[in-house]
């Protein structure tokens, strides 16, 4: 039965969560190709119930403040970092996000930029389709292995664990780690070591980062940190962007040839540095951490069921405030 709950969705996705909302809820999708913008979310949305929104859309304190129904915001991404949220508890307003179903993937994601970077896949690739291959040579595109060296997870959440079980039972690896608190079982299981950001950076052979993006966390690898990392190491980040100084990244990937960096994020995305263009140790893809059809699909369904949720008076599956 229809209720008079209006949900306005700001981009299109997957079908899954729209086909749950549809039979009792007034749902309006944003379906222009672009990010939609500020102005026209104020506009579209002032009858909005609920706001399902993706991670490009800023909801600051303007936006939530001009929605006077809205009861709900329910973010399409595990970081919530683009929603406002001490106006969203002024104006008592549930956030909700969609942590664990994209966990596997993003982890996928972190695991194919590791062996992309460290095997030079992309690099040699666009270096076959530009007609030199002339055949099998003993020194062509020497790579690093990844079977046991020593990989480094800075944030241990869901996605840095399940890049450490990729790492220790498919590749051999050793696993250090770095959080604000310790994790004895996951030690135990996975025979990891739990160090000091600083000793992880020296001794770790791959990073790979995962934790939220917060003032905190905010260019938590710098030039200092870049400065002590090996030589031959790989820098991965599928998290949020500005983690990394970007500057400095690039200032360490002209200067360090042997090292190399994995990229699904960046600081002012979709603005992308000219000059990570022209390098050749760095792997760059548009932010597709959880890309997969099976993901986006459980994403759909769970930003959706975030919302019915909110409307039947329950506990949403899984809120941040
Ligand atoms: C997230 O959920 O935060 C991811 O970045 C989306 O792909």
């Amino acid at each position: 039965m229809k209720t008079n709950f209006n949900v306005y969705i700001t981009r299109s996705i997957l079908p899954d969560g729209i086909d749950l909302l549809q039979p009792t809820c007034n749902v309006t999708i944003y379906e222009a190709e672009n990010t939609i913008s500020k102005k026209e979310i104020m506009m579209n949305a002032s009858h909005a119930d609920a706001l399902l929104c993706m991670l490009t859309d800023s909801i600051d304190d303007e936006i939530i403040s001009a929605l006077p129904k809205l009861k709900v915001i329910s973010n399409y991404a595990v970081g919530y970092n683009n929603i406002d949220l001490e106006s969203a508890k002024k104006n008592n307003v549930i956030v909700t996000n969609t942590p664990a179903v994209l966990t596997e993937t993003t982890a996928e994601t972190a695991f194919a930029l590791m062996i992309a970077c460290s095997r030079r896949i992309v690099e040699s690739d666009r270096w076959l389709r530009s007609n030199r291959f002339d055949g099998w040579a003993p020194m062509l595109f020497l790579g690093h292995d990844l079977h046991q060296k020593i990989l480094g997870i800075i944030g241990l959440g869901r996605i840095g664990k399940a890049l450490a079980r990729r790492a220790f039972h498919g590749f051999d690896m050793k696993i250090l780690y770095n959080d604000v608190s310790r994790d004895v079982e996951f030690e135990k299981e996975y025979k990891a070591t739990f160090v000091s950001k600083e000793e992880l950076l020296t001794q770790s052979d791959f990073v790979s980062l995962h934790t939220p993006l917060t003032p905190t966390t905010k260019h938590l690898i710098g030039k200092t940190e870049l400065s002590i990392m090996k030589s031959t190491a790989c820098l991965i980040n599928t998290s949020r962007g500005p983690i990394v100084d970007e500057l400095a990244l690039i200032e360490a990937l002209k200067t360090k040839k042997n090292f190399s960096a994995g990229l699904d994020v960046f600081e002012e995305e979709p603005t992308i540095p000219k000059e990570l263009f022209a390098l050749d140790n760095v792997v760059l893809l548009p932010h597709i951490g959880s890309a997969s059809f099976e993901t986006r699909s459980k994403m759909s369904i769970m930003a959706a069921q975030n919302i019915l949720h909110v409307f039947a008076g329950k506990e949403p599956l899984s809120r941040v405030i």
